[in-house]
């Protein structure tokens, strides 16, 4: 894993909107693997300018989002469909009909699954998979738990992820308790990885990160076996690296 530390959060946005921009210059019809939470916000702006002043074109460019809520609409401003049209898809030159947010509210949730995986093979898979890391190691939805599940799946959020993303919630008893998400073995097979973290809160999860060990009780650490991966973080997140 190429660790990269930045000074703050700006910088981490600055330099992963370069990565992509990078994969996006050397394929136009790019497939592009996007997340949610307030990780991503920086580098979407960054992408939004950039895409303004004509340094990328997102014409042809394909998303594939990671998760996202069962139980709201996708007008709920924190579905993360919302999410996405709101604070990237809006603002840039794609074409929505290329921007895939799995369905969390699917008639039949076990079809939406097979069909998102489905999706992304006939697509060619994810040229660049961004994430974000919760603090007690989760990826997308992926939880710590004994097992983790290779495709895309439902499942039940932790106390503690319910409690972390209640901040965008009026009260915490709002948050969905449910979840579609992409597995990691989908994430695995993207050709390519960026991971970003930024601040005191994502510390531990990213020390596990570099620990040497994969356990699924956190679920980023499997990230260690992909060869290419990009972790871009901040001095904070960084704290307690080799400690
Ligand atoms: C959520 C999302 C993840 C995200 C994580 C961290 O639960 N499902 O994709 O990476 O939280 O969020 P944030 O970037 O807001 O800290």
């Amino acid at each position: 894993m190429k660790l990269i530390i930045e000074k703050d959060y700006k910088g981490i946005s600055k330099r992963a909107a370069k990565e992509i921009l990078k994969i996006i210059n050397n394929k136009e019809n790019s497939i592009l693997g996007l997340a949610t939470g307030s990780s991503p916000i920086g580098l979407y702006e960054e992408l939004i300018k950039l895409n303004k002043e004509n340094v990328v074109d997102f014409s042809k460019v394909t998303t594939i989002n990671l998760d996202e809520y069962i139980g709201i609409s996708s007008n709920h401003p924190q579905s993360y469909r919302y999410f996405m049209n709101n604070t990237l898809f809006n603002h840039i030159n794609i074409d929505k009909k290329n921007t895939y947010v799995p369905n969390g509210n699917a008639e039949d949730m076990k079809v939406e699954c097979i069909g998102y995986d489905k999706n992304i093979r006939d697509l060619g898979g994810i040229d660049v998979q961004l994430l974000g890391i919760g603090g007690n190691g989760h990826i997308a939805f992926n939880e710590p738990d004994e097992e983790l599940i290779l495709g895309t799946h439902v499942t039940g959020l932790t106390e503690s992820t319910i409690k972390a993303n209640s901040r965008f919630f009026d009260s915490v008893d709002e948050v969905p308790k449910n979840a579609i998400t992409m597995g990691l073995g989908e994430i695995m097979k993207a050709k390519s990885i960026i991971l970003i973290a930024s601040g005191e809160g994502k510390a531990e999860a990213i020390a596990k990160l570099f620990s040497g060990k994969i356990t699924t009780k956190s679920p980023a650490t499997l990230l260690a076996v992909h060869n290419d991966v990009t972790v871009i973080i901040d001095e904070q997140a960084a704290s307690l690296l080799n400690k």
